[in-house]
């Protein structure tokens, strides 16, 4: 029986929840193909800080060290949300990407054929839609420096740096095109070339490492036509590498073309993914810890279910296990089952557990 150790960090808000049924899944994985996860569960975010005074200790992240993975629920809260605050839930996020070195984010969007009819968009506009942003997590403007707040004799001032090497964009760009060899083939790298220096190095280093990939082909798009693309024609799109806050922002954009950020999945990566690789990483779902929710059990577990499967198959290794689980998540949409914030007239309106209960129970085959 093969073993592997999983760090759990459920975090706040609906993030416990949401945990649960991954883990309800994970079990079901582990029942069905005779495997072993060892489950470490730790505070992260707000709880953190509740308990500690920190968002992420020493302990809980030398612990995440020693496993093969991280799965973590959400952070943040109104009651950690004081702009004056010396620590924010959000710090644990940034310092666990830092501190695993975790410089890849995988954020897959697809729209599923049954929710079609949840999205904003027309359905022309949306059906068959599935491309994957990988955004670089651990540079830009988020780690930078100088970042920092200062008096001038004109008053107060502030500024963040955004600051590339050629080695964190070369290792970024890497896993772009590895990404695309597994999928269409062509590599979107996005920037603002036409204004900003570091993506000026961005485009060129991107240039330099394309030519050990001559079967895929390289486009470079701009930032701000890349957020129009989005919303005009997200089909064209498949694999895009982008920097730390352009990818933050247009995956917020990506998200609403999946009709719900309850559907969509994350994976942040130490290391660039290949077949038969395995990779520490962490999971999360791209959606936030949407405190109004907590605790009534209507969050949309499917979020952190499907970051369960990208944790199968990026840092286990485990490719069939990912389909199953994968595809047990299809079935339930099929059956009509929805929670909340995908339900539409004539279908089945589940909670959190309950949704958890048909996913695990399709992973029986
Ligand atoms: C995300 C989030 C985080 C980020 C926040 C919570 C720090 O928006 O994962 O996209 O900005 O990276
Ligand atoms: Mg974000």
């Amino acid at each position: 029986m093969a073993q592997f150790n999983l760090a759990v960090l459920p975090g706040d808000g609906i993030g416990p929840e949401v945990t649960d049924e991954g883990v309800k899944v994970l079990k079901a994985v582990g029942k069905r193909f005779d495997h072993s996860f060892n489950l470490w569960y730790d505070l992260i975010g707000g709880a953190a800080i509740d308990e500690s005074g920190e968002a992420l200790t020493a302990d809980t992240l030398k612990m995440c060290k020693r496993c093969d993975a991280v799965l973590l629920g959400a952070v943040g809260g109104p009651k950690w949300d004081d702009p004056q605050a010396k620590v924010r839930p959000e710090d644990g996020l940034l310092a666990l990407r830092k501190g695993l070195g975790l410089f890849a984010n995988l954020r897959p969007v697809k729209v599923f054929p049954m929710l079609v009819d949840s999205t904003n968009l027309k359905p022309d506009v949306i059906r068959g839609v599935d491309f994957v942003f990988i955004r670089e997590l651990t540079g830009g403007l988020y780690f930078g420096r100088p970042k920092k707040r200062y008096r001038t004799s004109r008053g107060r001032r502030a500024v963040d740096s955004m600051v590339y090497s050629e080695q964190e964009i070369e290792r970024i760009v890497r896993v772009g095109f590895e990404l695309a060899r597994s999928r269409g083939k062509r590599l979107i790298s996005v920037d603002k070339a036409n204004v900003l220096e570091s993506s000026r190095l961005w485009r060129q280093v991107a240039e330099e490492v394309a030519e050990g990939y001559p079967d895929i082909e390289l486009e470079h798009m701009l930032v701000d036509a890349c957020a129009m693309r989005l919303i005009q024609n997200p089909g064209y799109l498949d694999v895009l590498v982008t920097e730390n806050t352009f990818g933050d922002i247009l995956t917020d954009e990506a998200s609403m073309l999946a009709g719900s950020m309850g559907m969509l999945p994350s994976a942040s990566l130490a290391g660039v993914p290949r077949e038969g690789v395995r990779i520490f990483g962490m999971y999360e779902p791209i959606h936030g810890s949407a405190p109004r929710r907590a605790g009534l059990d209507m969050a949309n577990p499917c979020a952190l279910v499907l970051s369960v499967a990208m944790m199968l198959r990026y840092s286990f290794g485990l490719p069939a296990e990912a389909r199953a689980v994968e595809k047990a998540v299809d079935r339930v949409l099929e059956s009509g089952y929805r929670t909340y914030d995908i339900f539409s007239e004539g279908r089945t309106k589940v909670g959190t557990s309950e949704m958890g209960d048909q996913i695990a129970e399709r992973i029986g085959g």
